[in-house]
Order: C-alpha cells, then sequence, then structure tokens
C-alpha cells in the first residue's frame, strides 16, 4: 500500500461518524462538519475500493432525510456545529439538492458484491429521486433538469452563475454567499417550489448537473435492469436519450456544450471544467471529443496550466487560481474528466491527469483544493474528495 492510499484510508476513518443506526463520513472536520449529497457519493465510490459495506452506510444515510416529494436535500446537520449555519426552512436539513450522482454510487457499490439485497433496498428512493428531478426540474418537459441555486451545481461561486446573480467578474466570496443566501430566502418564500415559483428567481440548466443526470439515468437503468423491472429501464433509458438530445438542441455552439439560463435558453459563454464533463456520459462523438481536448483541455492558456485541470479557463476574466470554484484544481473534477477521456481513448491524458492529481496530493496534503499555477493546497484541510484518485484507472 502506497503512502497516499494509506492516508487515504486513515483520513476515511477519521472523518467517519456514526449516529444512531446512522454512519456517514464529513468531507472535512473543520470545515464541513456534516453530511453532503455529491460528497457521500464521492465516499461510497472511494470506500467501495476498500470497504464496501462503509460505502453502504454512506448511502443509507443520506436518503434517509428525502423529503415527501422525493427530493434528497445536499446537507444533512446531524450534530450542530458553529458553522456554515444557515436558516434553510428545513428541520436538520438545507432545502435544496445537489448534482445525482447517487445511482452511480450505488451501482458501482454492486460492481464490488453483487448484493443484490442491497439494490432492492435502495431503488425506490433512487426512483422518487431521479423522479423528482425529471418532474420538478423539468415541468415543460424540455427535457433539461434545472437548478434554482448555484449551490445546487456544487460549484457554489463559479462565475458561470455571475450573470445571473449580477456579480462582477472580479467578486469575492462573501459578496457571492450574500446573493445565494437570497435565493434560500426566497426558497422559503416560495415554500420550497422550483417548478413554479422558484424558476422566477433563478433558473439554470448546467452542463455538468445534466451530464451527471445522464450517466446517473443509465447507472439507474442497469440497476433496474438487474431487479427485473423492465419498464423501468426503458423509460429511463428513454429520458436519457431525450436529455441528451435536448442538451445538444438547446446547448450546443461552436463545439462546446454551454450552460444556459431563462426559459429561453441564454448560454452563458465561458470557459469552466464544464465543458469537458459532456465526455463522462459519452455525449460528445469521437471527432467532436478530440477537437474539444486538443483545443481547449491540452491549450496551456486556458485550462493545462502547470497542475491541470484548472477549473475555470486562465485566459477568462473571472480566472483566479486561489479563488475556490473560479479557478483552481479540484481533484473531483479531475476525476471525472479523467473518466470522459477514458471513454473516449486519451489514456495518456487521462493518465496525465491522474498524476498530476497524485503529486497535488503527495506535496500539499488532502486540501479541499489547489492553485492550478503553483499546485498550493487551499481551503479546507483533512479533506475527502482527494480520495478519488484510488477510482482513477492506469499508472
Ligand atoms: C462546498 C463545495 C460543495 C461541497 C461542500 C462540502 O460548499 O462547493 O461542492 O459539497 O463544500 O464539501
Amino acid at each position: 500500500m502506497n503512502d497516499i492510499e494509506k492516508s487515504i484510508k486513515d483520513l476515511m476513518l477519521k472523518n467517519k461518524r456514526t449516529l444512531n443506526s446512522y454512519q456517514y463520513t464529513v468531507p472535512s472536520p473543520d470545515t464541513y462538519p456534516y453530511q453532503w449529497l455529491w460528497d457521500s457519493c464521492f465516499h461510497a465510490i472511494i470506500l467501495s475500493h476498500f470497504d464496501v459495506e462503509d460505502a453502504k452506510k454512506e448511502i443509507f444515510s443520506i436518503i434517509s432525510k428525502q423529503f415527501n416529494n422525493g427530493m434528497v436535500p445536499h446537507m444533512i446537520y446531524w450534530e450542530k456545529k458553529d458553522v456554515i449555519n444557515f436558516d434553510w426552512g428545513k428541520d436538520g436539513t438545507s432545502s435544496i439538492t445537489q448534482p445525482p450522482m447517487l445511482a452511480y454510487a450505488v451501482w458501482q457499490i454492486f460492481q464490488k458484491d453483487n448484493d443484490i439485497e442491497f439494490l432492492k433496498s435502495i431503488y425506490i428512493p433512487l426512483f422518487h429521486f431521479y423522479k423528482y428531478l425529471i418532474n420538478d426540474r423539468d415541468p415543460h418537459e424540455n427535457d433539461l433538469i434545472g437548478i434554482i441555486d448555484p449551490d445546487e451545481s456544487g460549484e457554489d461561486n463559479s462565475p458561470r452563475f455571475d450573470t445571473l446573480l449580477n456579480l462582477p467578474p472580479v467578486q469575492t466570496r462573501e459578496k457571492s454567499l450574500e446573493k445565494r443566501l437570497l435565493l434560500v430566502k426566497e426558497n422559503k418564500e416560495c415554500n420550497f417550489d422550483a417548478p413554479f415559483c422558484m424558476k422566477n428567481f433563478f433558473w439554470v440548466k448546467d452542463v455538468p448537473f445534466n451530464v451527471i443526470m445522464v450517466e446517473n439515468l443509465r447507472a439507474l437503468s442497469f440497476i433496474a435492469e438487474k431487479l427485473g423491472n423492465s419498464h423501468d429501464v426503458a423509460y429511463f433509458n428513454k429520458k436519457r436519450d431525450m436529455i441528451v438530445k435536448a442538451m445538444r438542441s438547446l446547448m450546443y455552439e461552436d463545439g462546446i456544450f454551454w450552460s444556459t439560463y431563462g426559459e429561453d435558453y441564454q448560454k452563458i459563454k465561458l470557459k469552466t471544467w464544464a465543458i469537458f464533463s459532456p465526455l463522462f456520459a459519452k455525449i460528445l462523438t469521437q471527432e467532436e471529443a478530440k477537437k474539444l481536448v486538443e483545443e481547449h483541455l491540452l491549450n496551456k492558456e486556458e485550462f493545462w496550466g502547470k497542475y491541470p485541470v484548472s477549473t475555470v479557463a486562465m485566459d477568462e476574466p473571472s480566472f483566479d487560481p486561489e479563488g475556490f470554484w473560479r479557478g483552481p484544481t479540484w481533484i473531483a473534477t479531475n476525476w471525472i474528466i479523467h473518466k470522459g477521456l477514458l471513454n473516449y481513448g486519451f489514456s495518456k491524458e487521462a493518465n496525465d491527469i491522474k498524476n498530476s492529481s497524485l503529486e497535488l496530493i503527495k506535496n500539499s496534503g488532502l486540501r479541499e483544493y489547489f492553485n492550478p499555477l503553483t499546485g498550493e493546497g487551499l481551503g479546507a484541510r483533512d479533506f475527502t474528495w482527494g480520495g478519488l484518485v484510488l477510482d482513477m484507472n492506469g499508472n
């Protein structure tokens, strides 16, 4: 076992929490001492490599606070602490969601031990969660899933959302938070009604969220197939195809899928790592992928700094190498791009991303994010997402 693998296993153990019959992992003990939705999916993926039972527990705990309408909240406050104490209008949870990586994580766990009972026990909550996204986040059946707050993208202060929040390209994290908290307030006043009320305040069809939805509907159809639910298999495959088609007609221009906002699908033409996320769900053709990788990913002026992949292109006015989601390299986004590159046979580039991620961790530790120009570790300490290197293939 190499040193990094050992430090990841130690960290997962250190950040593991148990409460009543539930077990979960905090992303970082000091900075993020609660449970988060897509973090828990990442945790389950990491844990599936060395403790499949813990991986399942992570899924059961995150699903345990599912709302009656099917939404899975992005935060669970199992224990109250002094940080990130916002009034979301709900007891013990937030009132928004996060990228739906759940079915993917469940399918990955199943690959490890073929435990059909696990699939059976998780299928109904999964079904309702994805059904909620399909129904409530796409009320007019235009086949793209909407988010009602930047935090639902998992990239809280990404410049993709600046225009909508009326923020300039250079800004502070406080200013961004202020705007996002206004949306939390609107959400409460809307009585958490996304399709008819919240969509008037913030309504983005985000590329990574939809990509993750597509890939997860694929996983969900595999799960349904294992359980013999052939109608569900057909349904999820149909929905998946419809989202891919809508992404093409409403988001694609000049070789890039752009996030859109509003009911008239205005494209947000700002280059972030999101432009590579469609590789993860095989949405591009081989030719389109090649062009995207050569022109943008490997471009030293844009995304391929000393420690790729920067979350915002280095030639964007909003690029800030230390700015949280405004430029730094994150291991989870690297993992998504790495997987995407492998889908198209770009094994050298996928390997480069793996090695660069390992180097960042080796030199700067398990930090939340990294300066793409210097490799300096930034943000939270003892942060779990670095563990995703265990799920990167190749050497
Ligand atoms: C930050 C990240 C978000 C993550 C959370 C917990 O808010 O932007 O993606 O889920 O921290 O790690």
